[in-house]
């Protein structure tokens, strides 16, 4: 038969140890939060760049705008982001509604060509069955330049990505015809380079 003196006793005693433990704790204390400082150290190590970044590089979100220069300001830039420059637009990629048409007089070969401002004279004068001259098709040789008699290229066709000709050559009518799109009616001598 169980003693039950024997039992209360025991049941006391482990009931007073588990009292003793709740009053006095453990002693274990949770350690500091460094969550804030990981972050940090881990920003560090992520290099500066010119353009907004996403959430996932920013502390606390919405990075993007503190991209450059942001620091301390001694160098005395701004922190603002570099404006983009806006890309050229090509006159090839005009609405078919805003596309113009001017008549284009060949002066050595006796005829005149309509031709569209959306493109260039070399295509449209081959287009037409001209044998214009021509060699990389980029701006970038002077192997189809011609002479426009009425002015200013500039005042009479639109030159994208012209690389090769200087301003005071476009100025005396010099243009190419690889990368030109009229904007006005005029007369060209083709084979003509400055
Ligand atoms: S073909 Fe080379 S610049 Fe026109």
């Amino acid at each position: 038969m169980v003693d039950l003196v024997a039992f209360g006793i025991a049941a006391s005693v482990v009931g007073s140890l588990v009292v003793l433990h709740f009053i006095k704790g453990t002693g274990w204390q949770s350690s500091p939060d460094i969550s804030q400082d990981i972050l940090e150290r881990r920003a560090a190590t992520v290099p500066e760049t010119s353009f907004p970044e996403p959430m996932n590089r920013s502390i606390g979100g919405g990075g993007g705008a503190v991209a450059i220069g942001a620091g301390d300001g001694a160098d005395g830039e701004s922190g603002e982001l570099e404006e983009a420059e806006p890309e050229e637009q090509s006159p090839a990629d005009m609405p078919e509604d805003e596309v113009e048409y001017f008549e284009i007089e060949f002066a050595k070969e006796g005829t005149t060509i309509e031709m569209a401002s959306n493109e260039t004279i070399l295509d449209q004068g081959e287009e037409e069955g001209m044998d214009l001259p021509y060699a990389c098709r980029q701006g970038q040789c002077v192997s189809c330049s011609a002479k426009i008699t009425d002015g200013a290229a500039e005042d009479n066709v639109v030159h994208f990505k012209q690389e090769t000709l200087a301003e005071g050559e476009m100025d005396q009518g010099y243009t190419l015809t690889c990368v030109a799109y009229p904007i006005a009616d005029f007369t060209i001598e083709t084979g003509e380079a400055p």
